[in-house]
């Protein structure tokens, strides 16, 4: 036996692309990967992969589950044993077996962290204590910046004759063609190395688990380029890479939000005055990775720009961005002129915080922005409505299709069918623009659970669906036995543990239905939480009245066999519960036919 907790860290450690990927060619697409299905012949990719949840489902042939589930399927390997197969890759230690540590693979990237860390260590003893850092601490505090901040983003500084890294490299028998791939030293012939940072304030770019994967360097004047970055490396990707995530994250998960800006500066100002949730992108756009990394730790995200029109026109594109990941951002904007770094110098914390909380949702932004682009006449609406339906064919869940449609005809006020883009297949697509022509060869049969299916999305996203399906004792029996079990397992899981976790459940049913359950988790990503309690209520409503159609057609041939049987007793007590079941079924219906309060 492995323990549970053993394989909860095994799988956290683990990379489910990176294991799939030794067998399958996986290729990115929207916030997942791709790739041919190796468990039934396809040509057209359905087979999709989730490193964010650590679960893959192929729409084609419905198999799915955890990289555990994909092991045990493609190499026919008992649970323990996929297990251990993951373990051993990952180098951890389980006590099934002594399996040795292979260090050929990740010794190589800890002896690049190495150099990064000691390059860093170096330019920031410079900084406070060598004379050459005099200069570069005075900019600092003309800055504004504080000793202790400067400490926590371990700022350093690469004076202009060199930071004597050769010789450290030297000295600590560090490899200096790693710190020619990391980007910090370059060669010019032979065998001439020279530093590729000099006379520039160095931001170490640090990566959420803590290490640092590259460098940004700051001139101290007015000179050009006013930064430099490391290049892309194995350890360094700018389009998915934060600044200051690692020293956010627990503000981030405490405040449940994060404000993304767009300096270092400004990511230290406001850490400085205690806004502890900001983070900036690398000198690139938002880009969907971002996205997706950051909603990890929250989904609460807002994007702060700059109050002039290239500040607006770019809220207006990143939300693009945030479709494609399923997340729905908001937008903040300073008043002209100001930066993140002035304005909090300038207005003090509270200002800006007020400023957030102002956010407004990217997509109403967007709408209105559309408003105001095309205007209000009916080719205008025209022209609205199919720049809408263009980004809806982004959106890969119909369940969020859903929720934009809603929003845009709150907005827009134009007619729900003009924003429709036409149903392709029952089900849905994930992360693939899929047309008729190359979806799945057989055809998914039309589903009778659909509303079985989406509770179970919701119970698997949202506590406060899980509390109310919890406080509705009977609705586990208006369920088919299949989904019954299944939210069973769910709200026992949330009885122990206060939260649920899909992995956990899938491990514990059926590895065909597992990979139903982790298809149902992916879909429920991008539901809002304002909608969640409507959409439960529907779910259950509807469940409920299918519930009492059946019991009362049961009962009226319980009825009629009492009756053909003369068993006046059993025939009384039937046609008792019958119309106990007909009350409840018009009470329903009654419920049902009331105004409802639109949800925005
Ligand atoms: N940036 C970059 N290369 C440049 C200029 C900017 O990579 N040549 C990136 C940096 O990540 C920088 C961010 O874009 O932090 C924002 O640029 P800017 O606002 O000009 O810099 P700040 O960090 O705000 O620095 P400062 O306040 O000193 O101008
Ligand atoms: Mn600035």
């Amino acid at each position: 036996m492995i323990k549970q907790e053993k394989i909860t860290e095994i799988r956290d450690r683990a990379s489910i692309v990176e294991v799939i990927s030794d067998y399958v060619t996986l290729k990115k697409a929207g916030r997942n990967y791709q790739g041919l299905c190796p468990f039934h012949g396809e040509k057209t990719p359905s087979f999709t992969v989730s490193e964010e949840k650590g679960i893959f489902h192929c729409f084609g042939c419905q198999a799915g589950g955890s990289v555990f589930h994909f092991l045990m399927k493609y190499d026919q390997l008992s649970f323990p044993d996929a297990v251990e197969r993951v373990a051993k890759r990952y180098g951890i230690k389980i006590e099934r077996s002594d399996g040795a540590r292979d260090p050929s693979e990740s010794g190589e990237r800890e002896s690049l962290y190495r150099i990064n860390e000691r390059t860093a260590a170096n330019y920031r003893q410079i900084l406070l204590s060598q004379p050459a850092g005099r200069k570069a601490l005075d900019y600092l505090k003309s800055r504004k910046v504080t000793e202790e901040i400067a400490q926590r983003f371990m700022v350093g500084y690469a004076p202009q004759t060199g930071s004597g890294l050769l010789d450290l490299l030297r000295r600590e028998k560090l490899s200096v063609k790693d710190a020619m791939r990391l980007g910090l030293i370059g060669q010019r012939s032979g065998q001439q190395f020279h530093e590729k940072f000099f006379a520039r304030l160095m931001f170490p770019i640090i990566n959420a688990g803590g290490k640092i994967v590259g460098f940004g360097g700051r001139v101290l004047d007015r000179g050009l380029p006013k930064y430099i970055n490391s290049s892309e490396t194995p350890l360094f990707h700018k389009g998915s890479t934060l600044y200051g995530l690692y020293q956010a994250k627990d503000g981030i998960r405490r405040v449940d939000r994060v404000v993304v800006v767009e300096g270092y500066l400004d990511v230290m100002a406001l850490h400085q005055f205690g806004l502890c949730y900001a983070v900036a992108t690398l000198g690139t756009a938002l880009t969907s990775d971002h996205v997706r990394v950051l909603g990890r730790y929250t989904r609460n995200i807002v994007a702060l720009f700059d109050g002039d029109d290239a500040g607006r026109k770019a809220a207006a594109r990143s939300f693009e961005i945030f479709i494609e990941t399923g997340l729905l951002g908001r937008a903040a904007f300073l008043p002209k002129g100001e930066d993140p770094d002035t304005y909090i110098h300038g207005h003090g914390p509270a200002a800006l915080e007020k400023i957030l909380e102002e956010a407004v949702p990217l997509a109403d932004y967007y709408f209105s922005s559309l408003k105001q682009r095309f205007g209000m006449s009916l080719e205008g609406k025209s022209q609205i409505a199919s720049e809408v339906s263009r980004l809806l064919t982004k959106v890969s869940n119909p369940i969020e299709v859903d929720l934009l449609v809603r929003r845009a005809v709150d907005t827009l006020g134009v007619r729900e069918e003009v924003l429709r883009r036409p149903v392709v297949t029952p089900g849905y697509s994930l992360g693939s623009k899929r047309t008729p022509k190359d979806s799945p060869a057989t055809p998914s049969p039309i589903r009778d659970d659909i509303a079985e299916r989406s509770l179970v999305s919701l119970m698997l996203r949202f506590p406060a669906v899980l509390r109310s399906v919890e406080k509705e004792g009977e609705a586990r029996q208006w369920l088919s036995s299949k989904w019954q079990a299944v939210v069973d397992l769910i709200l026992a899981e949330w009885q122990e543990r206060r939260q649920v976790d899909v992995f956990r459940v899938a491990q514990r049913v059926h590895p065909d239905q597992a990979a139903e359950i982790t298809a149902l988790a992916l879909q429920g990503e991008s539901i809002l939480e304002t909608e969640c309690d409507k959409m439960a209520a529907d779910c259950l409503s509807h469940l409920r009245r299918k519930y009492l159609r059946t019991l009362e057609r049961n009962l009226r041939v319980a009825i009629r066999a009492a009756e053909e049987r003369k068993d006046e007793q059993a025939k009384r007590e039937r046609i008792l519960e019958w119309q106990d079941v007909v009350r409840k079924e018009r009470q329903l219906e009654r419920r049902r036919l009331e105004p409802k309060p639109t949800i925005r």
